[in-house]
């Protein structure tokens, strides 16, 4: 879907410098628009990128944000999402969400309203009922269609290794197997088309903020929780540093804190767009074949991205908007 969406004049040079500023990944327009118009509105940071996230929740952006995407393997969608003050360092994060389509509004109550950082599963909806979200199903013809697809291919592809039944013929029920394959082996290619919103917003005053919210990964085992909605990994942001949202194989980049990473090397005065390639670097140094990109912007408003190139993704595209933008304006970056 994001190489279809090729509308958008470019306005400004890439990394261009302007406050106040929202970066968000892959191509999803409205949500700029949405966080930007927070913005404008009078709202905080916090605002923006609650809107932002929020809003693709809506349009079930990609079908990997929001209900309706990603089944598991018991054909259950289950959202992330995570959000952060740069401020004060507050932090609130929900995984593994079932029945309440807000996830991000969520993460936000969890922030404002507990003094913990994470809630998770079961024990997550019932709070978030108790807060006043609607218990919704999150299943729709077209997470069905996928999940009926899969069961009828015998649970091609999934996420299992070293069990029996053997995992690329059968499905389940799994028991432990004999032997174990070398850890290496990169998640099958076609487990890789799932993306994740992840908004960065900063303020005319240098406030920052970032946040996350995803569907997870499509066929991925019950209570498997990605980079999404944990601090560093799938979104950090620090006020006097900046901030970045990471996208891809969140099993495998939420081992290295890419969105961390790439925040402390622009503390240490690293430029936004050799920070993002910095923390893409780290993760492909472990393993070469990873599907990923990283979001960085530091505090006087530049701001870049990386991708780790594979066949069928030469390019990143992510969403920019600020005052010299006029309007969300798209924009790519070469994977390398
Ligand atoms: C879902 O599918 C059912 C049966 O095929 C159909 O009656 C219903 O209108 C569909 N709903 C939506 C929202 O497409
Ligand atoms: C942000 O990055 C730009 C380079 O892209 C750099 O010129 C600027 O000094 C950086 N700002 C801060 C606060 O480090």
């Amino acid at each position: 879907m994001w190489t279809s969406l090729v509308c958008v004049v470019l306005v400004t040079s890439p990394g261009g410098a302007s406050l106040p500023l929202v970066v968000n990944t892959w191509p999803f327009k409205e949500a700029a628009a949405a966080a930007w118009e927070a913005l404008q509105s009078g709202g905080s940071v916090l605002d923006a990128v609650e809107r932002g996230c929020r809003r693709c929740e809506l349009d079930q952006c990609d079908g990997s944000v929001g209900f309706g995407g990603s089944p598991d393997e018991t054909g259950e969608t289950s959202l992330d999402a995570l959000i952060i003050n740069g401020d004060t360092m507050e932090v609130g994060a929900v995984a593994d969400l079932r029945r309440v389509k807000n996830a991000i509004g969520v993460a936000r109550a969890v922030m404002e309203r507990t003094h913990h950082t994470l809630l998770v599963g079961e024990s997550a909806s019932a709070f978030a009922e108790d807060m006043g979200f609607p218990a919704e199903d999150l299943t729709t013809n077209k997470s069905k269609g996928l999940y009926t697809r899969w069961l009828q291919a015998g649970c091609q592809p999934n996420y299992r290794q070293n069990v029996v039944p053997d995992p690329a013929t059968s499905c389940g029920p799994y028991r432990p197997g004999p032997g174990r394959t070398p850890h290496r082996r990169p998640p099958p290619t076609d487990l890789r088309a799932h993306d994740t919103i992840g908004v960065i917003a900063i303020s005319g005053k240098g406030q920052v903020a970032a946040g996350t919210s995803t569907n997870g990964a499509n066929h991925k085992i019950p209570g498997r929780v990605g980079d999404s909605p944990i601090a560093g990994a799938g979104a950090y942001a620090d006020s006097s540093a900046g901030a970045a949202a990471a996208t891809g194989d969140g099993d495998i980049m939420m081992r290295f804190l890419p969105s961390f990473l790439a925040v402390e090397l622009m503390r240490g005065g690293a430029e936004p767009s050799a920070a993002c390639t910095a923390a893409v670097a780290r993760t492909k140094r472990h393993y070469p074949e990873f599907f990923g990109a990283v979001i960085c912007a530091n505090t006087t408003g530049h701001y870049g991205a990386a991708c780790n190139k594979l066949p069928g993704f030469p390019k990143f595209s992510y969403m920019v908007v600020s005052a010299e933008t006029r309007g969300p304006s798209l924009h790519t970056v070469d994977c390398f």
